[in-house]
């Protein structure tokens, strides 16, 4: 399809549009949040400064829900306020709003969370003491695993066993918009407007808490700023603390912003993880066993974990066949801040272990790394790890083709032999290259697609133009654009025809969360299905061009037509969720087709090492990817991009530091994000093999380009500093410190 100006882009380009914090809502109070200053134990008392004349403020607590205190998601075992304990810093105990913002913050300061404190889980990989155990006998939130063939006997008549253990950070999302909701009460309605990825989650966090129906409450998004996983659970939370907030101050307005450094501190953020790999290989260099472990750090409540955790060990072997498959995973309770939902959704992590690992292989026998690579992809007709044969309509990519165009965009060759030369000559600089190999699986895990149950609705207009009506939202991605062209084409209309409704769960029906690379691959197929019934609800046989016998047209003259036949109504179609046929998973015993189809990707990333200062930076980075058909070219290039630069940050520079529980550098001064100066040339290209089940032939491109950059620049790394000093660099973020140290240890080894 043609490119198309995104709908939103000149307001945002100018200016014009209004995020939450910016949008003036009269008598509107604001809300803030008084915190756990400690990581564990019980709260024995919150005393309130006698000094403060309490009386103006309004002041929220536990015992102010009227609902159950949980937060309605996969176990429900976070409370909206903390009541009697708390179990990692900054968790919510108190809520207090006021109209002056000034008064609010000395109010906050002035109430004071005294906690009788009890022994914290500070790294999860270490395992508990009896003290230490919040859940279960060992903290464990969940453990999954997948198992083909006999990994055992595999290994043990294996020509080389490797072994490595690949460690990654946790990461913020810093979406450009902090997290922002508003409440206040119509009638008997409490309505929520902000920013955020998921309405009815939103909803039904509401209606659980609040103890409501869903008549009474009303979710609608605001302009978002981003979100990346980020706003896909946490704003359930602040829709309720803004609820609340408003249900006591009789209905008012309030408003919670939060600020850069609270937000950093508070909220969600990339599960951090530990993964090992045992590999056999025959004596071709064909992968013959793996066995897989995989630790993630939960945080303090469940939040979305198992669910990670699931997506995790899915992905943990690559795009690669290997006919003897163990993946153990394993996601514990620890007492960071709850680590939740982020671009990739546990991929990245276990990814980004495969195919360090894949290098470190292909090392060790004597291999080329491309060469290995390509003798173990999977090919049509061969088996994942859940036994998935690929193939049907997950199959018609040639992966090693795919890695051979990314080889040549991203001049493998030539750099590969630039950098031996230049790396021989230059007294400080080392060069180097990398390669990886990604897949993706777009769309919920398993049957969760069935579970969703996804709804479109399309109705025709009075005008004649046709509004689209989905949960899905816009934070920048591209959705209501993308929306608009794939109605458009299948109703025969131009896009600037075609009204993407504002999600609003009063209007829209649930097409599901924004999450999973699902919006234009499921959402997007459900809207051409409407837009065929709305055509065959309005067709006269035969009479003319498309599905319902209709062109753009006469589509638009019979929606007139009945509009004037039926006043004050409006002729519209519902589309709901249908598996593709032939698509089976087993959810108990993680067998078979995990997901309908994968999107698949390859990377080259050029890197340069100064050994005076251990600083990595990328020089240059090429991607290809199938993600099915390309619908908007230069919204999926925009997302292939964004995604290397932020998997770039998580390689290399992003780091978390933790004291006593604590994030200590969350400010944007001294958490490192890359700047513009850190971003390469990024090379995008791809190959379109079209999904027939998927929304104008696409897969998903959201997550993808999150899964191969840390792999290929850690390899690239490894490239550049192995022909020095052997230095092998296993964890991320690779900051400058830790490649010293490792540059320290290997020159140590070397007797250097
Ligand atoms: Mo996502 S990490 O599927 O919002």
């Amino acid at each position: 399809m043609l490119p198309m100006h995104r709908l939103e882009g000149l307001a945002k380009l100018t200016g014009a549009e209004r995020y939450l914090d910016d949008e003036p809502i009269p008598g509107c109070l604001w809300g803030m949040t008084v915190r756990s200053p400690v990581s564990r134990g019980r709260i024995t008392a919150v005393k309130f400064d006698p000094a403060i004349d309490w009386s103006s403020f309004i002041v929220v607590d536990h015992r102010d829900i009227p609902g159950p205190n949980e937060t309605y998601l996969i176990e429900n075992d976070q409370p909206v306020l903390a009541a009697g304990c708390v179990r990692h810093v900054h968790e919510p105990v108190v809520l207090i709003a006021h109209e002056d913002r000034r008064l609010l913050r000395r109010a906050v300061a002035g109430v004071k969370v005294e906690v009788d404190p009890e022994p914290p889980v500070l790294d999860y990989r270490v395992p508990p003491r009896a003290e230490q155990v919040q859940r279960g006998s060992d903290n464990t939130i969940k453990s999954l695993r997948i198992a083909k063939g006999d990994v055992e006997r595999a290994l043990a008549s294996a020509a080389r066993v490797i072994e490595g253990e690949y460690q990654t950070g946790a990461q913020e999302h810093i979406y450009i918009e902090p997290n922002a909701m508003a409440a206040w009460v119509e009638g008997d309605v409490v309505v929520v407007r902000g920013s955020m990825q998921c309405p009815y989650y939103v909803l039904n966090a509401l209606k659980h808490a609040l103890g409501r129906d869903e008549r009474r409450v009303r979710v609608i998004q605001a302009p978002t700023g981003g979100g990346f996983g980020g706003k896909e659970d946490y704003p359930s939370t602040l829709a309720m603390h803004a609820a609340l907030l408003s249900l006591k101050a009789g209905g008012r307005p309030v408003k919670i912003v939060y600020d850069r450094d609270e937000d950093m501190a508070a909220t969600t953020k990339r599960h951090p993880s530990r993964v090992r790999h045992t590999t056999g290989v025959d004596a071709d260099g064909r992968l013959t066993a793996m066995k897989i472990d995989v630790l993630l750090d939960g945080g303090a409540y469940v939040t979305l974990s198992p669910v990670v955790l699931s997506r995790g060990i899915i992905h943990a072997c690559g795009p690669y066949f290997c006919p003897n498959v163990l993946v153990e995973g394993r996601v514990v309770l620890s007492n960071s801040v709850p680590y939740g939902a982020f671009r990739g959704f546990g991929a990245p992590q276990t990814q980004f272990a495969c195919e360090r690992h894949m290098d470190r292989v292909a090392g060790a026998i004597g291999m080329d790394p491309v060469a290995f690579r390509k003798l173990n992809l999977l090919r049509d007709g061969q088996t994942t790890a859940t036994g998935q044969t690929i193939g049907g309509i997950s199959g018609g990519t040639d992966r090693v083709a795919l890695l051979d165009r990314a080889l040549k965009l991203g001049a493998w060759e030539e750099r590969r032999e630039e950098a031996a030369a230049f790396n021989l000559t230059h007294p400080y600089l080392r060069r180097g290259v990398g390669v990886s190999c990604v897949w993706h699986g777009a769309g919920f895990t398993g049957n969760g697609e069935v579970y969703l149950d996804s709804k479109v609705q399309v109705a025709g207009l009075a005008d004649g133009r046709i509004e689209v009506r989905a949960a899905s939202t816009e934070m920048g991605q591209g959705t209501s654009t993308v929306f608009a062209q794939i109605a458009a084409a299948a109703a025969g209309y131009d896009a600037g025809e075609i009204v993407v409704a504002t999600p609003d769960t009063a209007v829209v029906p649930n097409s599901g969360p924004t999450v999973a690379s699902r919006t234009v691959m499921v959402v997007g197929r459900l809207i051409e299905k409407a837009c065929g019934e709305l055509k065959q609800k309005l067709g006269t046989r035969g009479s003319g061009l498309g599905v319902g016998g209709l062109n753009g047209d006469s589509l638009r003259r019979a929606i007139v037509e009945w509009h004037a036949r039926n006043p004050g109504r409006e002729p519209a179609a519902t589309a709901t969720f249908e598996p593709p046929p032939g698509v089976k998973f087993d959810d108990e015993r993680y067998v078979g087709d995990a997901y309908a189809t994968y999107a698949w990707g390859a990377c080259v990333a050029h890197v340069e090492v100064d050994l005076r200062t251990c600083a990595a930076r990328v020089l240059d980075f090429a991607s290809v990817q199938d993600i099915g058909r390309v619908i908007n070219p230069v919204l999926a290039k925009g997302q292939v991009q964004g995604g290397v630069v932020q998997a770039i940050g998580w390689a290399l520079l992003e780091e978390c530091r933790f004291r006593d529980g604590a994030m200590v550098n969350n400010q944007l001064t001294n958490y490192i994000i890359p700047t513009a100066d850190d971003v390469p040339p990024i090379e995008v290209e791809f190959v379109e093999v079209p999904y027939a089940h998927g929304g104008g032939g696409a897969k998903g491109v959201g997550e993808l380009p999150m899964d191969g950059p840390a792999p290929a620049v850690l390899n690239a790394i490894a490239d550049a500093m192995g022909r020095e000093v052997g230095a092998d660099p296993m964890t991320i973020p690779m900051t400058p410190e830790r490649l010293m140290t490792l540059v320290e240890a290997a020159e140590g080894a070397h007797g250097v």
